[in-house]
C-alpha cells in the first residue's frame, strides 16, 4: 500500500481503508497511533473536543472507555452523534469520521476493564472524571482508599465506567503530498448505494 502514489486507488470500503491505514499507523514509530480527538456538542450546541484511545475498530465502528459521568458522557446522554479525526504526523495522514454513538454492551466493557492494568482499574475507581477536586491529595486518599478495599482481590469494573462506540457515517481521509497537492477522498454513508466515494481538492 504505497499511499503516496500519484495513482493510489482507495478501497471502494471505507471500513477496509481504515483498517489498513490503522495497522500502517500501529506499526509505525506513531508515539500514540490509537489516540483521536474527539468533538460532541455541549447542551448549548457549544463544541468540545479532547483526546481519547479508539481500543477497537471494526464493521461496527471505532470504541472508547471512558467515565460515564464525565463531560464528554453528558454531552453524549444529550446529543448522543461525535466527530473524531486521527492525526499521525510521522505518517503526514489523517483520518476523518463522524457518526452516531452508543454505550457498549456491558459485557464488552468488563472484559476490557479486566484486561487493564490493576493500577489503571484502580485509577477508574479513584476518579471522578471532569468533577472539580480540590486538591491533588484527595485524589491520591480516593486512590489509597480503593488500594486496600480491593487488597488482592479482582477490581470489578465501575458501574459508572464503560465503553462508547461511534458508528461511522462519514469518513474522510488525508494524504500530505508535495506542493500542498494533498490527496483527500471522503466517504458518504447512502441508504440506497452504500458508501459513496468522491474525491476532494485539498
Ligand atoms: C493521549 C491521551 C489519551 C487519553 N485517553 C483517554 C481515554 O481513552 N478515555 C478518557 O476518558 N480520557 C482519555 N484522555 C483524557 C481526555 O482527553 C479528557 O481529558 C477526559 O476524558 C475528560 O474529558 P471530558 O471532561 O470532556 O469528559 C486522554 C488524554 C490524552 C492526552
Amino acid at each position: 500500500m504505497n499511499l503516496t502514489a500519484e495513482d493510489y486507488r482507495p478501497s471502494p470500503d471505507p471500513i477496509i481503508e481504515f483498517k489498513n491505514w490503522f495497522e500502517k499507523a500501529k506499526n509505525s514509530m506513531e508515539p500514540e497511533p490509537t489516540a483521536m480527538s474527539l468533538a460532541t456538542l455541549d447542551k448549548d450546541s457549544k463544541p468540545r473536543v479532547r483526546v481519547v484511545l479508539c481500543k477497537d475498530f471494526d464493521e461496527s465502528g471505532f470504541v472508547f472507555f471512558t467515565n460515564y459521568d464525565s463531560n464528554k458522557a453528558k454531552e453524549l446522554e444529550i446529543k448522543p452523534y461525535a466527530s473524531l479525526s486521527f492525526h499521525w504526523k510521522t505518517l503526514e495522514l489523517q483520518v476523518r469520521a463522524e457518526g452516531k454513538v452508543q454505550k457498549t454492551s456491558r459485557q464488552e466493557s468488563e472484559s476490557y476493564f479486566d484486561s487493564r492494568p490493576r493500577e489503571s482499574q484502580i485509577g477508574a475507581w479513584a476518579s471522578s472524571q471532569s468533577r472539580v477536586l480540590n486538591t491533588r491529595k484527595d485524589l491520591l486518599d480516593k486512590y489509597k482508599e480503593y488500594e486496600s478495599k480491593f487488597d488482592k482481590k479482582k477490581i470489578v469494573c465501575p458501574p459508572f465506567w464503560g465503553g462508547y462506540r461511534v458508528i461511522p457515517d462519514y469518513f474522510e481521509f488525508w494524504i500530505g503530498m508535495p506542493g500542498r497537492l494533498h490527496n483527500r477522498f471522503q466517504y458518504m454513508k447512502d441508504k440506497k448505494m452504500g458508501w459513496v466515494l468522491t474525491r476532494l481538492y485539498p
